[in-house]
């Protein structure tokens, strides 16, 4: 037990004490928050069934339940190495909420930043724009794509049925069924259009990354992580093939990640424009269909 039940707790104190805990059990953050002090807000704020959008009262004394429930989620954060956005079941993308467990990976792309800045103005001049979210898993990027774009249609595929299951449950929530369309099948497979807008960010670590990841990955799906060898096995089919599902305008935008350096070395005839972003995040490219 985190929290003595014979002692008096505020909110306050209980979070300082669970980020000292955090920080002494060298627990890897990354999951939607950067430091012990959020993550531990996140978790006992939940835990007490407040949000921090509601301004709580940090001075306000914890009941028996509350000190109990604070215990339990803080317990299982340490022991499990379960990210928070799973033990909430909540994640925030792009500004957005989103239903979140572990049939699909933690939303965290900086995608985000590109889709609520008005898609850096890569979309500006394109009416109606179709966008497709490629590897969409539990749905994010392709919902915060619709609320970003009030014009655009969205399809969003995954070879996953789970993290198509969770998708759904998204697009429900945010009750853009007539907007965004979600299909199953591997990469190009089930699609038959042309889009102004290929977006995706698919599985990219590569084999030695997996083989030294903190706990905290293994609670995700490894179909969402895993790209063989050099992180590059799914980018490669993309390449490959995204000319034939892009309008003559179109453009590809993918986060590879750390696999960036392989990817310029293999394509090192490919003129890669790599996306800057101000809130953290790196390896993201943009290419024209010509380009390709
Ligand atoms: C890194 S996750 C990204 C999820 C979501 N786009 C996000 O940003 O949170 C990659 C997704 O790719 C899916 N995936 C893996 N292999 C695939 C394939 N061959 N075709 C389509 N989707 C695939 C996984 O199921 C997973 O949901």
């Amino acid at each position: 037990m985190f929290l003595n039940s014979n002692h008096s707790h505020t909110i306050e104190s209980a979070i300082r004490a669970a980020a000292a805990l955090f920080e002494q059990s060298a627990l890897c953050f990354g999951h939607g928050t950067e430091t012990a002090i959020d993550e531990a807000s996140w978790l006992i704020l939940h835990a007490m069934g407040l949000s921090p959008a509601q301004a709580p009262d940090y001075a306000e004394i914890l009941s028996e339940e509350q000190v109990a429930a604070c215990n339990a989620i803080v317990q299982k954060r340490i022991t499990d190495r379960t990210p928070a956005a799973y033990l909430t079941g909540q994640a925030w993308f792009a500004g957005h909420c989103f239903l979140c467990d572990e049939r699909a990976l933690v939303p965290r792309s900086p995608l985000a930043e590109l889709i609520n800045d008005q898609f850096f103005g890569l979309l500006d001049g394109v009416e109606k724009p179709a966008i497709l979210d490629l590897c969409t898993g539990g749905g994010c990027i392709a919902i915060a794509c619709a609320h970003a774009s009030p014009e655009a249609t969205v399809h969003a595929s995954d070879i996953s049925n789970e993290a198509l299951a969770l998708a759904r449950e998204n697009v429900d929530l945010h009750g853009l069924q007539s907007r965004v369309q979600l299909l199953q099948g591997s990469l190009f497979d089930p699609l038959s259009e042309r889009y102004d807008l290929i977006v995706s960010n698919p599985p990219y670590v590569d084999a030695q990354d997996i083989a030294s990841m903190p706990d905290e990955f293994s609670h995700e799906p490894m179909l969402g992580l895993a790209a063989g060898r050099d992180g590059l096995d799914l980018v490669r089919i993309m390449l490959r093939d995204a000319a034939d599902y892009l309008k003559p305008n179109g453009l590809l935008v993918v986060e590879v990640g750390n696999s960036w350096q392989a990817l310029e070395q293999a394509y090192s005839h490919l003129d890669f424009g790599w996306v800057e972003f101000s809130n953290g995040g790196h390896g993201v490219f943009v290419l024209s269909r010509d380009a390709l």
